[in-house]
């Protein structure tokens, strides 16, 4: 698919690397939706980058919210044949904490945002790729989710963000395959350590010491590789129903 044609949905894109994929695709001549929680994050961005980046303030996790949102795009921009999930939560807490067990609450939490939130949005919006109209290529649409190389090489601590991004990593075959009758692919990016605001908190030094673990290059991501990447997939027809690792041939130690 030609990144001109794009009309994206992007989830998360008030920031970090959705926001970086909102920019890319604006950059490239497309159109796109910011769906994200965050309003005065998500209206800045949009009106930085004029009408052809619109702000719909979002709860993955809300069939309702996610059907406005995606009502709103429709009405605006005539169709969605781009949607990339990148809403998600971090959350760092041991099975057995200094407090007592890890708490079923936080577990389902990150469950129901990072996963859940992420099939909320590919099921909602498939209903609406496969009335396109068909490309030269026969392609209906994309779907992009974001898993985490925590899905494969997880830490001490992220059993419930590691189970959230192993069921994106597993879904993914599944809906590929149904979805392929329909030309529209379906594919994850496990990204390893990326520059976003999910690091902000952190001092300059122990910023320095996590992009170190990176072997090449021995940084941080930025977000715009992240994006890059969901260009590539835009553009190949090839890549479908897999998961990419984009991580500097980094694999996390248990702690
Ligand atoms: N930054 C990294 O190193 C890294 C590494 C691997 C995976 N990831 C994944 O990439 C994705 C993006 O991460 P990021 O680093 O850009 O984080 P970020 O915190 O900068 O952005 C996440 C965005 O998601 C939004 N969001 C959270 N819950 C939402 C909900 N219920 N509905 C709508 N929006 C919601 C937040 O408001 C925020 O704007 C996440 O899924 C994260 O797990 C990030």
């Amino acid at each position: 698919m030609d990144m001109k044609q794009v009309v994206a949905l992007v989830t998360g894109g008030a920031s970090g690397l959705g926001e970086a994929t909102i920019r890319r695709i604006i950059n490239d001549g497309g159109k796109a939706m910011i769906l994200d929680l965050a309003v005065e994050r998500g209206e800045k961005l949009a009106a930085e980058l004029g009408g052809r980046a619109l702000f719909h303030k979002t709860d993955v996790c809300s069939t309702e919210s996610v059907q406005e949102a995606l009502e709103h795009a429709v009405k605006e921009f005539g169709f969605v044949n781009l949607v990339v999930n990148c809403a998600g939560i971090g959350v760092a807490e041991k099975v057995i904490g200094k407090k007592g067990p890890h708490s079923l609450d936080s577990f389902s939490k990150t469950i129901q945002i990072n996963l859940i939130g992420s099939f909320n949005i590919i099921r909602l919006t498939a209903e609406y790729l496969v009335k396109n109209e068909p490309n030269a290529g026969s392609e209906r649409g994309v779907i992009i989710s974001t898993a985490s190389v925590a899905a494969y090489e997880g830490q001490i601590g992220q059993a419930a963000y590691s189970a959230s991004k192993g069921g994106i990593v597993g879904m993914t075959l599944p809906i590929a395959r149904e979805m392929a009758t329909h030309g529209i692919r379906v594919m994850t990016i496990a990204p390893g350590l990326f520059e976003t605001p999910m690091f902000d908190s952190l001092p300059e030094e122990a910023r320095k010491s996590l992009g170190a673990m990176t072997p090449f290059p021995s940084r941080l991501g930025y977000p715009e590789e992240f994006a890059l990447l969901v260009k590539s997939i835009v553009e190949n027809p090839m890549l479908n129903g897999t998961t990419i690792r984009l991580d500097g041939a980094i694999r996390m130690q248990p702690r």
